[in-house]
């Protein structure tokens, strides 16, 4: 009777193990390292796109395109299946800021109109296997640079845009979309005119020690956005920019199995999942994470226009210092209205720590429907405001944070 109990409590265990450890990337990720080189490119001066481009088409797949020394200028490039770029220590890559390059066909891409979605990415992966973007080197999407035949940049269009409450149409930096086993390594990317990496329906995607540093004031110039993808990992980044630093969504299919760990933010919108959430955003994970200055922290965001089931999200070793609003659950976002129902379902806090005061709001659709999270070894500073409507919170917190920096808590950065 005992042995037969002690076997069930460990079956039981084990079960329980196995559960517990599907909240992240399936895969067993470890650091990537550089593909072999195809071919190296220098830099001539002028308009590198034709030089890159067949570069990319006739490299052997596996292997990489490697740029190297200097400033390579260049329009759209699409790196084909297998086959990866590499910028090298002291290289850019930089758009160049002609609309006309970018232009999906309808002469908008430069312009304000109701849609937004007139422009070609800068670097598009798309139905490939085993791509990649590596190097020490920077790629410059130049949004700061006034675009050719105007007097006005990328950036300047989409404030232009807001305030006539319309879409710009600016091209995201890299879009990666219906693809395998992508990666992403080292590389900077900066001044992106609209996001700077989105990854659409990909399946194994591995964002590793790479830097994205933009102004805090350039609109929609997210970091880093997975929709409709899984087995994700994003690690060892160092992401300041002025949109969500990370946002995942699930607009065309569920993103699944996410795994976010020892990444450093510095300036930003949020460590965010929405607003689009139809398809449903489960099973991720936010391990040691500090951000400093990040307007929302922790942030789930939906609305019944385009919300769904946002469930098994756990956020542990996280410290947030100067953040208004460091943790966020809003249902109602934008109060924008559909029949789309927002249901975020638990999502745990542990380990965190708050040293500045903000406002924590925690809103659920309705009483019925409350969102409902759990908080473990929670730390905010004293003077903190909740704002809290149709949710359940089990355990508790202290108001005994404080301190200038989140120092090393939690965190080791490559
Ligand atoms: C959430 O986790 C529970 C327990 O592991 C699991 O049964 C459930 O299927 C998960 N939900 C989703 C949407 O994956
Ligand atoms: C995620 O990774 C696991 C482990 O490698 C694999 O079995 C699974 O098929 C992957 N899922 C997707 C959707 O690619
Ligand atoms: C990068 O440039 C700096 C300054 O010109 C030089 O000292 C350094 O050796 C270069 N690094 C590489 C890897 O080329
Ligand atoms: C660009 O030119 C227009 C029309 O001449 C002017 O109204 C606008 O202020 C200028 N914008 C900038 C950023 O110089
Ligand atoms: C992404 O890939 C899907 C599936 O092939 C396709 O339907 C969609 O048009 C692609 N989207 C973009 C923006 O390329
Ligand atoms: C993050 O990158 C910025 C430049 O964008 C740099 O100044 C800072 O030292 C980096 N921080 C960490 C923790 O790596
Ligand atoms: C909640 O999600 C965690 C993973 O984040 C999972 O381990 C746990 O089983 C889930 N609990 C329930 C009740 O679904
Ligand atoms: C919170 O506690 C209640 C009552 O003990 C329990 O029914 C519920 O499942 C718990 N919720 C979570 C998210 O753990
Ligand atoms: C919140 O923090 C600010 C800035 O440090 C401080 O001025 C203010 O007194 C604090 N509010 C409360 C209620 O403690
Ligand atoms: C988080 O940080 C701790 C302490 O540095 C480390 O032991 C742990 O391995 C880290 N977690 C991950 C997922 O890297």
């Amino acid at each position: 009777m005992e042995r037969r109990s002690t076997w069930f409590l460990a079956a039981l265990l084990i079960l329980v193990l196995l559960q517990a450890g599907t909240a992240r990337d399936l895969r067993n990720v470890k650091e990537p390292k550089n593909p072999q080189i195809c071919t190296t490119l220098k830099p001539s001066g002028g308009d590198e796109t034709k030089t890159i481009q067949k570069a990319l088409d006739t490299c052997t797949k596996g292997k990489a395109v490697a740029l190297s020394s200097g400033n390579f200028n260049s329009g759209p490039l699409t790196i084909p299946s297998g086959v990866s770029l590499l910028v090298d220590h002291n290289t850019t890559l930089s758009a160049i800021p002609t609309p006309a390059l970018y232009d999906r066909g309808r002469n908008t891409c430069g312009t304000i109109d109701d849609h937004g979605s007139g422009c070609k990415p800068f670097i598009t992966i798309n139905g490939a296997t085993g791509s990649g973007i590596y190097g020490k080197g920077t790629i410059n999407g130049r949004g700061d640079t006034r675009m050719t035949g105007t007097n006005i940049t990328w950036w300047h269009l989409a404030r232009n845009a807001l305030a006539v409450h319309k879409q710009q149409n600016n091209p995201t930096l890299i879009h990666i979309n219906n693809s395998v086993d992508i990666t992403l390594y080292q590389i900077t990317v900066i001044r992106s005119p609209f996001y700077h990496v989105q990854s659409a329906l990909t399946f194994g995607f591995t964002v590793w020690g790479i830097t994205i540093n933009t102004i805090g004031s350039a609109l929609n110039s997210d970091g880093i956005d997975p929709t409709g993808s899984m087995n994700v990992t994003i690690a060892h980044c160092n992401i300041s920019t002025g949109d969500d630093n990370i946002a995942i969504s699930s607009l065309h299919a569920p993103t699944r199995h996410v795994s976010v760990y020892n990444n450093y933010f510095g300036h930003g919108n949020s460590m965010g999942i929405g607003s689009g959430t139809i398809y449903g955003v489960s099973e991720v994970t936010v391990t040691n994470l500090t951000m400093n200055n990040v307007r929302y922290g922790l942030y789930i965001k939906s609305n019944t226009l385009n919300g769904g089931l946002v469930t098994n999200v756990t956020y542990d070793n996280v410290c947030i210092y100067d953040s208004p609003w460091p943790i966020t659950l809003d249902t109602r976002y934008y109060n924008k209205k559909g029949n789309h129902t927002p249901e975020f379902t638990n999502i745990s806090f542990n380990n965190i720590r708050v040293l500045t005061n903000g406002t924590f709001i925690f809103h659920g659709v309705s009483k019925s429907i409350p969102v409902t999270a759990t908080m473990k070894n929670v730390h905010i500073a004293k003077g903190s405001k909740w704002s809290v409507s149709n949710a359940q919170i089990n355990g508790t917190w202290k108001d005994d944070a404080s301190g200038d920096s989140c120092g090393n808590f939690g965190n080791k950065f490559v």
